[in-house]
């Protein structure tokens, strides 16, 4: 069983997700072992309470530079043993001496199909909006690996999702959360463990 470390910023639906996932036998390579938070208020951090899940803050503006809150980040997964990093509505960017700890064990999810609309910038509902200024008519969400170049890493799974008439960015994103993100999530997380394992 790999112990996942979730790395959240906001609401933590797909943080929802994973733990119903676990509890349902879908997710069972992988245990959620730690959530880490880069916001004190994110909601997430009541989640994982909720379900005993040890629950940390390590929030970027309380280091003297991106270095030193990566080397934080990277201190606390080695401690806790962690096998797979899951960025799940994480804001906080990872630097180099993550990346290169956990080559091809972090993964990122996504809500757009991925090469379009992602990289700097794209992010939150940022995304949906682009694909609606775009008219773009399927979008859908991608789960990747991480690596130094934002969403460019190797694509895991992708599920697409139609765009409606009238969409606006806030009903897309919710269709995108339904429909693609709370399944591919679990699923891609479930892969990679059981990849791992071997
Ligand atoms: C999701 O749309 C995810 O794809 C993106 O950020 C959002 C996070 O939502 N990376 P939540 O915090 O999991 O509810």
């Amino acid at each position: 069983m790999i112990p996942i470390a979730v790395l959240v910023s906001g609401c933590g639906t797909n943080l929802q997700a994973l733990i119903d996932a676990g509890e349902a036998g879908i997710l069972c390579a992988g245990k959620i072992a730690l959530v880490i938070s880069s916001n004190p208020a994110a909601y997430a951090l009541k989640r994982a309470e909720q379900y005993h899940i040890p629950g940390i803050v390590v929030e970027p503006k309380s280091y003297s530079s991106p270095a030193a809150y990566n080397h934080a980040i990277l201190g606390v997964l080695e401690a806790q043993g962690i096998g797979l990093v899951v960025l799940a509505g994480f804001l906080g960017i990872l630097g180099t001496p993550v990346i290169q700890a956990y080559t091809q064990r972090i993964i990122n999810i996504h809500p757009s199909l991925l090469p379009a609309f992602g990289g700097r910038g794209f992010y939150g509902l940022k995304v949906h909006e682009a694909a609606l200024a775009r008219g773009v008519k399927i979008t859908g969400a991608t789960v990747h690996y991480v690596d130094e170049r934002v969403d460019g890493g190797e694509i895991i799974l992708q599920k697409a999702v139609e765009v409606w008439e009238g969409d606006t960015p806030e009903t897309l994103q919710k269709r995108v959360m339904q429909e693609a993100e709370w399944q591919l999530l679990p699923a891609a997380v479930e892969l990679v463990c059981r990849k791992r394992e071997r």
